[in-house]
């Protein structure tokens, strides 16, 4: 086997990465937000695994994490709730002292052609995907700049990572209300970078293209349907869970310390128009 390419070479690579921080994942129970709490806790940092249903989930998330020798608690709360959001934080201060990565993930689906989407579709989305954001990012800023920069753990006084999508840029027929809302986190995530950065607080967004979990089955879970999303792909394979996870490691750690309201696209290329591959 080639050293450095196994999954323990892998895990003892980024082992040291975040050590002593403490991180929030929001939306962890499952899909790439599951993927990420475990790989910050591989990482190093002490993690909250926020869920909104699936308690169960969550709690096994937090087991694995354990597993790495760090600390992990599950924590049930809506982000589109102002005053859940709060509370997230506020215990995270009383558990583990303090935040130093928050990992804005918590998103959904409310799919539908414009002319039948209804209100409630749209605000759900906006409402999750967006203010949800929002809100964790606000409670978060207050902390790390309530203890500032503390040297031995980290060169910055705190990282905000937005889960965004391709769908940032990307026009997405029939999920205007998810389109928009990932169109408005490129913005809040700007933004804060350019508010954040003087008070030594990094803002940046990882933005997934197609990954396998469950908000996108369908795309996927059929040989046809996969064979379909292959062709949006020009790497030519569906991403996996890790492949944010890892990610949002490297963006949340020192190594990329420089890196200062960017939007990293994790999408195996979906960005790069494949329909001009052979068109135009
Ligand atoms: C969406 C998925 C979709 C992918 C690529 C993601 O942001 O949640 O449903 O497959 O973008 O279009």
């Amino acid at each position: 086997m080639v050293a450095g390419n196994s999954d323990e070479n892998r895990g003892a690579m980024s082992a040291q990465l975040l050590r002593g921080q403490k991180a929030l994942v929001t939306g962890a129970n499952s899909g790439i937000g599951k993927a990420t709490a475990i790989a910050l806790g591989r990482a190093g940092a002490d993690v909250v695994v926020n869920y909104v249903v699936g308690a169960e989930e969550a709690e096994k998330v937090c087991a694995q994490i354990e597993g790495f020798g760090v600390r992990a608690y599950a924590h049930e709360a809506d982000v589109s709730n102002e005053d859940q959001v709060v509370a997230i934080v506020a215990r995270m201060v009383e558990e583990f002292g303090t935040i130093d990565i928050l990992v804005a993930n918590a998103g959904l689906q409310r799919d539908s052609a414009v002319t039948e989407m209804t209100l409630a579709q749209w605000q759900k989305v906006i409402d999750v995907n967006l203010t949800g954001q929002f809100l964790c990012a606000r409670e978060a800023a207050k902390e790390f700049m309530r203890r500032g920069v503390v040297e031995e753990v980290s060169r910055s006084a705190g990282k905000i990572i937005c889960m965004s999508s391709v769908h940032q840029i990307i026009p997405w027929s029939g999920h205007v209300n998810y389109a928009s809302s990932k169109g408005g986190v490129g913005m809040l995530m700007q933004t804060l970078a350019q508010e954040l950065a003087p008070h030594r607080i990094r803002v940046n967004a990882v933005a997934p293209g197609a990954i396998r979990t469950p908000i996108n089955r369908d795309a996927w879970s059929t040989p046809e349907a996969e064979a379909n999303l292959l062709r949006l792909i020009p790497y030519r394979r569906v991403g996996d869970p890790e492949d944010i996870a890892n990610a949002v490691v490297a963006v949340s750690s020192d190594l990329l310390d420089y890196v200062v309201g960017s939007t990293l696209y994790v999408d195996g290329g979906m960005t790069l128009f494949p329909g001009f591959a052979t068109g135009g």
